[in-house]
């Protein structure tokens, strides 16, 4: 199948895919391999589903790569997610770009180790005409923290009471200019929202999997986004047939 041919199996296909990428501790212990190993196979997971969302015709993907409440886990493992990343940045950068990928960042980039910061904007900077498809990669963040910085900024600006609307909080939110997500997926069974995107899922369809991130394929992508086309979104209004 051409990749148009493969976009045109989808009778409805989401514009926003959000992944809260979860079970790679698990994955890993199951295999008697460190954490470490799990993120591992979670990254290069990460390749094949950016691959497959190109192929797909998905224009937004946004994933949960690391959470404000990460810092709390222990030391070697939040330094491995950080070196995780940079290595990402430098290694697949190139091909990413090729592929038409415009990478995004959401959350705090203050937080990280300053070289990490400078290739993250650097990253942002190169990608950041691409159109094929939207990479945010939240990364140090927090759906509460944003909404409080989206506060703070919009109070710094002095807005008007009459100025605080649900548009305006969304443009100044990371995610500004990028639309909401229509499905989350949550693989490794948890049922849980975990502080991701919490504003902008207010409509979202939520879409849990048992498999652990690192077995969550091209496949389970696909299975993911059929489901949603059976569901049926109705934004508070009754349902279609009755109306
Ligand atoms: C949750 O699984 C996963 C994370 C906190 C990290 C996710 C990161 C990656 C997949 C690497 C890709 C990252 C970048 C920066 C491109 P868990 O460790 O909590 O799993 P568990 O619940 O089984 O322990």
């Amino acid at each position: 199948m051409s990749p148009e041919q493969k976009a045109e199996e989808f009778k409805k296909k989401p514009t926003h895919i959000a992944v809260i990428m979860d079970g790679n501790g698990r994955w890993a212990a199951k295999r008697g391999l460190p954490r470490l190993a799990g993120h591992q196979a979670g990254t290069e997971n990460l390749r094949r589903i950016i691959t497959a969302c190109v192929e797909f015709g998905i224009p937004y993907l946004t994933i949960y790569a690391f959470s404000t409440e990460n810092w709390r886990r222990p030391q070697d493992e939040v330094q491995g997610l950080m070196h995780i990343l940079e290595t990402v940045l430098e290694r697949e950068l190139a091909e990413l770009h090729k592929q038409g990928v415009q990478l995004r960042h959401i959350g705090h980039l203050e937080g990280l180790p300053g070289n990490l910061q400078e290739k993250v904007r650097k990253a942002v900077e190169l990608t950041r005409d691409n159109t094929r498809l939207t990479l945010c990669v939240a990364f140090n963040y927090g759906g509460r923290d944003e909404i409080v910085c989206a506060l703070r900024q919009m109070a710094a600006e002095g807005l008007k009471p009459e100025e605080i609307t649900e548009e305006s909080i969304s443009a100044h939110l990371f995610t500004a200019g990028i639309p909401d997500p229509d499905l989350i997926i949550r693989t490794s069974g948890e049922l849980r929202t975990s502080n991701f995107l919490i504003w902008q899922a207010a409509y979202a369809e939520y879409y849990p999997t048992p498999l652990f991130w690192p077995d969550f394929d091209k496949e389970a992508l696909r299975e993911a986004i059929l489901a949603y086309g059976k569901r049926e979104r109705r934004f508070g209004r009754v349902s279609a047939q009755e109306s």
